[in-house]
This record gives structure tokens, sequence and C-alpha cells, in this order.
């Protein structure tokens, strides 16, 4: 049930990729009425109020979600598995739609007239690479989204090889993505997410499977991402360095939201939403350092 779900995001999401670049090819352009409207908008604002989103056999995976992201916010969304967060990011860009409560991406409600406008805006990296990579190409793959842009062929070359040399596989870009491990997987969709220059960018456990050195050099782009970001996780060392403002979930509900370090160091918390404080916060196993209130070391 669950990889029929999988399975009907991936083609919703491929589908509305394809109608984003429809509806982009049917404008010609981008009109400047949209232009000036766009820029006179807080395009980086980010809004969910009151939502409640349940699944087709009825699983009631969010549960009158409320919150609102300001421009240049870093905010991560932490949970156990199944509290909702990947759940949270669909209902957020459009892949699915609440059946109650309201979503709104810069001042535009997300419903189905203006999903194409607001994937314009939201650039999504998704749990499961294989949900998200569907060309031929690593290069065709991050070459996608500038394409539909209309843009030259030098600016997309231009783009898709400082997108592939910023995650550090320049040298997979002629493999196709079906081939490549788990971890170079991941590294081509957040490659095929920046290649788009989103304003607000959405990341689903972007470290997951992550070498170290690559693990660093994804939280390098984020930090260099001064626009709203959204980073679901569960390295939690990793959304404590990332994100001043931190939501947890719990079954579907938010039970938090705040200060990050308030919140990941609130051991009774994190025990209670089936997490645990990170180890940046834990007091050393040895000789009992209090890391985060740096006393008891001589
Ligand atoms: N297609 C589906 N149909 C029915 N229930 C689903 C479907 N997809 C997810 N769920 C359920 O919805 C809940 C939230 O799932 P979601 O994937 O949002 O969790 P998550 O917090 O992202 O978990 P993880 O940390 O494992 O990625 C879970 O209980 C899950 O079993
Ligand atoms: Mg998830």
């Amino acid at each position: 049930m669950l990889m029929q779900g999988k399975d009907d995001n991936k083609e919703k999401w491929q589908n509305s990729r394809r109608e984003a670049c429809y509806t982009l090819s049917i404008e010609g352009t981008v009109t400047v009425c949209n232009l000036y409207e766009r820029k006179c908008m807080s395009h980086h604002r980010v809004e969910l109020k009151d939502v409640s989103f349940a699944y087709p056999d009825g699983h009631q995976a969010l549960n009158s979600v409320s919150f609102l992201l300001g421009h240049g916010e870093s905010v991560g969304v932490v949970g156990a598995n199944g509290a909702g967060k990947s759940t949270l990011l669909s209902v957020l860009t459009g892949i699915q739609f609440p059946q109650k409560g309201a979503v709104r991406v810069g001042d535009l409600p997300v419903n189905k007239n203006t999903l194409a406008e607001v994937r314009r805006s939201v650039g999504l990296v998704f749990q499961e690479p294989d949900d998200q990579l569907f060309m031929t190409s690593v290069y065709d793959d991050v070459a996608f989204g500038p394409r539909n842009y209309r843009l030259d062929q030098e600016e997309v070359d231009k783009r898709v090889m400082e997108a592939l040399e910023e995650v550090g596989i320049a040298h997979l870009k002629d493999r196709p993505p079906y081939k490549l491990s788990g971890g170079e997987k991941k590294l081509a969709a957040i490659a095929a997410v920046i290649s788009m220059k989103p304003d607000i960018l959405i990341m689903d456990e972007p470290t997951a499977s992550l070498d170290p050195q690559a693990r660093r050099k994804i939280m390098n782009i984020l930090k260099g991402f001064s626009h709203t970001k959204i980073i679901t996780s569960h390295d939690l060392d990793m959304i404590m360095d990332m994100c001043s403002r931190t939501i947890v979930l719990k079954n579907g509900q938010i039970v938090a939201d705040g200060n990050t370090v308030d919140i990941l160091s609130n051991e009774k918390l994190m025990e209670e939403c089936g997490l645990e404080i990170p180890l940046a916060l834990q007091n050393c196993p040895v000789c009992g350092f209090d890391k985060h209130r740096e006393k008891n070391h001589e």
C-alpha cells in the first residue's frame, strides 16, 4: 500500500513537473504582470493553517497543523518514523491536497490552479531520489528544470555543471540515474533542485545515505542558501547546525515549535517523540562533561 502511494506520488510529481513546463511553454514566458506580482509578493513565506490530511485508506497523517515561516527562516522538521514529515512536505508542495485547512506559498494559496506557479518558486528534494529522477542521464535530470525555464543551451549547461560540481558528482553526468548508488542518487536529486535556483528550498532527509564528506558539502550548500528553507531529518546534529527553528511532529501533530537548541536539548520532549538529543548536546559518556552547558569540565 505504501509502495503504491509512493508510485502515485512519483507519477503525480513527474506529471506536475511536466505540467509546470507545459504551462510555461503555452504562456511563452512569465508575463510582465506576473513578474511584477512575483517581485511584490512575499514569495519566501510559507503558511499552513489548521491543515489535516488523511490518505485514501483513511490513515490520518496530519492533524490540525499550523505554522508560518517568514522570509529567510531556516526550519527543521523532526519526528519519529511515520510522524508525518514527508506528508507535510507533500501537502506544502501540492503533491497532496489537505481535506481541511489552507496552505499558502508566497501570496498564493496552494491549489490545482496555482500549482504551476507555486512549483516555480519551490524546490523539493524527495526523501526517495527514485521518486525524482526519471531521465536517462544525470545531466538530463539536472537540466530538466532549467530547460523548461526556456533558458538557452549555454545557460542550461552552466547551471547543470555548477550544480553537479557543487554537490561533487560532475563525473557522473553521463550515467543513467538508476545505475547510481543510493548516496549518488541523492546528490543527483539535490543537484536537480539547485539548478532551478528556487526561492524556497525544501529537503526531505537530505543527508540520508551520504558519506561524511558529501554530508558536509550538502550542509555547506544549505548554509549558503539565504532564502527560506525547510529540512526534515533524523540527523539532528545537522538540524542543529542548519536551522534556528525546529518543529517537532508526533502522530501528525505539532508538539513543539521554537528555538532549535531549546527543543533538541529537551530530553523529555525528545524521548516522548521517539528521538534523542543530538550528539553535540549529549554529555560525554566517560567524564560526564555537559557539552551544552559547558560545566563540570576541568
Ligand atoms: N500512501 C499512503 N497510504 C496510507 N498511509 C500512508 C501513506 N504514506 C504514508 N502513510 C502513513 O502516513 C504516516 C506519515 O508518513 P510519512 O511518510 O509522512 O512519515 P515520516 O515522518 O516522513 O516518516 P519517516 O521518518 O519514516 O520518513 C505514516 O503512519 C505512514 O504509514
Ligand atoms: Mg519521511
